[in-house]
């Protein structure tokens, strides 16, 4: 997309077919917008008041100007003191219902951050039509800012936006297209356009390193597993940082089987892999001055002839021993081997990104994820990174008396815990992972896949996490480690 910037409505209106304005309570315009909109006379008021268009955040009205340029008005709500991911949400209003014009003007980067303005204006118009007959893709080729929008912040925006979309892709994938050796595939051609390197574990070299997560999750599929370790690394780094993973390519439970309908969206269960691909996209694209490592482990969960069993006991990366009683629990098996792979790298934090428990799912709904992690200074800087990036965390405990929860006398541990409690269980077990490194994990079952089209997400794979990543990185770059 390309993103122009103009200093006033007249350039823009000469050439944007739809004009998206930003309303505060009132509604209230400014300026040459207010003379504009008087312009547009009697009828836009009337338009705005059957609505009943109070300039609420989330609302909008659309008006029919007559005339060809523009040939819509759209009065986007921003409520009395919008925040960036209001001024994002209205923009992907905007892209959603300007997606068959080729040019679209809007003011908004005069009501916050010209960054949330692109972002949520490309996001809004992605759609997943690869499998589609007669695919209908948005037109839009350029936006036009109109106002005191910050030229500089359009290229990290764009690389942002399209890093997400990047992400939904892989994650709405079917899954039949993506066999761990396709995605290294995949990952290979980016790395080689982004000067990234790429260190892909086949299930040799899986074997010889002693990745028995991995390899006790990926027996019961056909399809080989692939460990994928993808670095960025700029001179005169601030920071180095690992993030992990998960990247089941299809969750069928194994042998402790899902039910039918469960299993129906677990293409899905791949999506903090492709969050931290994203991710580290983004931030080369950027250019920021932070090392980054990924390291995201993908394969099946599968119930074939080979598979795990109930009962079986695995050794992982760091030695550590996983009595496995039931095999859907499978995240947590592939994250212990990456995350203590990273440890060995020794960087200055960790974070993980996990579709790892429905019980997360259950306690938080659909749009929030779950943040744990064993350093109240990161925990901070990650809850933080979430809130300036426009996606929702919140903090949930690490109670060290549950740990008995997954106690077993055949094992260091067994991978399921009791009834409740099921995400911080979960979560417990990779902490024995992360060794003394400041960790953060994500558990994000429910917002890594969106339930509808609303605002800037659209229905299925999200994106989700790879906002706060960059945001995050972009606060290690200012800050250092130690702010
Ligand atoms: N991938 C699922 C978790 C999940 C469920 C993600 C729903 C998104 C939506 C995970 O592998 C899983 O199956 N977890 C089990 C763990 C249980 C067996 C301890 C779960 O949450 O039921
Ligand atoms: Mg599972
Ligand atoms: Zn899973």
């Amino acid at each position: 997309m390309d993103i122009k910037f103009v200093p006033g409505l007249a350039d823009a209106r000469a050439e944007a077919g739809m004009l998206g304005l930003s309303a505060r309570p009132g509604p209230v315009w400014s300026g040459e917008v207010d003379d504009y909109v008087d312009s547009l006379g009697a009828g836009f008021h009337q338009a705005l008041e059957s609505g009943r268009f109070e300039a609420k955040a989330g609302q909008s009205a659309v008006f029919n100007t007559g005339s060809d340029r523009p040939h819509t008005v759209v009065a986007l709500g921003l409520g009395d003191d919008p925040d960036a991911d209001t001024v994002r949400r209205a923009a992907g209003i905007l892209g959603r219902r300007s997606s068959r014009d080729s040019v679209v003007a809007t003011t908004l980067v005069d009501a916050g951050p010209t960054r949330a303005v692109i972002e949520g204006f490309i996001m809004s118009q992605y759609s997943y039509d690869r499998y589609l007959s007669s695919p209908d893709p948005a037109v839009t080729e350029s936006l036009v800012l109109v106002g005191d929008g910050d030229r500089t912040e359009s290229r990290a925006a764009i690389a942002v936006a399209e890093a997400v979309c990047w992400a939904r892709d892989l994650v709405n994938t079917p899954p039949q297209d993506k066999a761990p050796t396709a995605i290294e595939g995949q990952v290979a051609e980016l790395a080689d356009d982004l000067d990234l390197r790429l260190v892909a574990y086949d299930e040799e070299a899986l074997a010889d390193g002693g990745f028995g997560g991995v390899l006790g999750v990926a027996a019961g599929s056909h399809r080989p597993p692939r460990l994928l370790e993808l670095w960025y690394e700029p001179d005169d780094a601030a920071a180095f940082v690992a993030f992990v993973g998960k990247g089941i390519t299809f969750d069928s439970g194994g042998l402790s089987l899902k039910p039918a309908k469960a299993m129906e969206t677990m293409k899905t269960d791949m999506s903090g892999a492709a969050a931290v691909i994203g991710a580290i996209q983004a931030i080369a694209r950027m250019g920021l001055p932070v090392r980054v490592l990924g390291l995201t482990p993908f394969t099946d969960n599968m119930p074939g002839p080979l598979a795990t069993k109930p009962g079986d006991v695995l050794t992982t990366r760091n030695g550590k021993t996983i009595e496995v009683l039931n095999t859907d629990a499978e995240g947590r098996l592939v994250l212990a081997d990456a995350l203590a792979l990273g440890v060995e790298y020794g960087p200055d934090l960790m974070v993980d990104l996990a579709t790892l428990t429905g019980a997360c799912k259950v306690a938080l709904g659909e749009k929030i994820a779950g943040l744990m992690g064993n350093d109240e200074k990161l925990v901070r800087m990650v809850a933080q990174a979430g809130k300036d990036a426009g996606e929702r965390l919140w903090h949930l405990p690490l109670p060290s008396d549950y740990r008995s929860q997954i106690d077993t006398p055949m094992a260091d541990m067994k991978n399921i815990g009791g009834r409740w409690g099921g995400a911080l269980t979960a979560a417990l077990l990779l902490e024995e992972f992360v060794g003394d490194v400041p960790w953060v994990h994500l558990d994000i079952a429910g917002p890594a896949r969106w339930p509808k089209n609303e605002a800037y997400q659209t229905q299925g794979g999200s994106g989700f996490g790879v906002r706060t990543l960059v945001s995050l990185v972009e606060h290690l770059a200012e800050n250092g480690v130690d702010p």
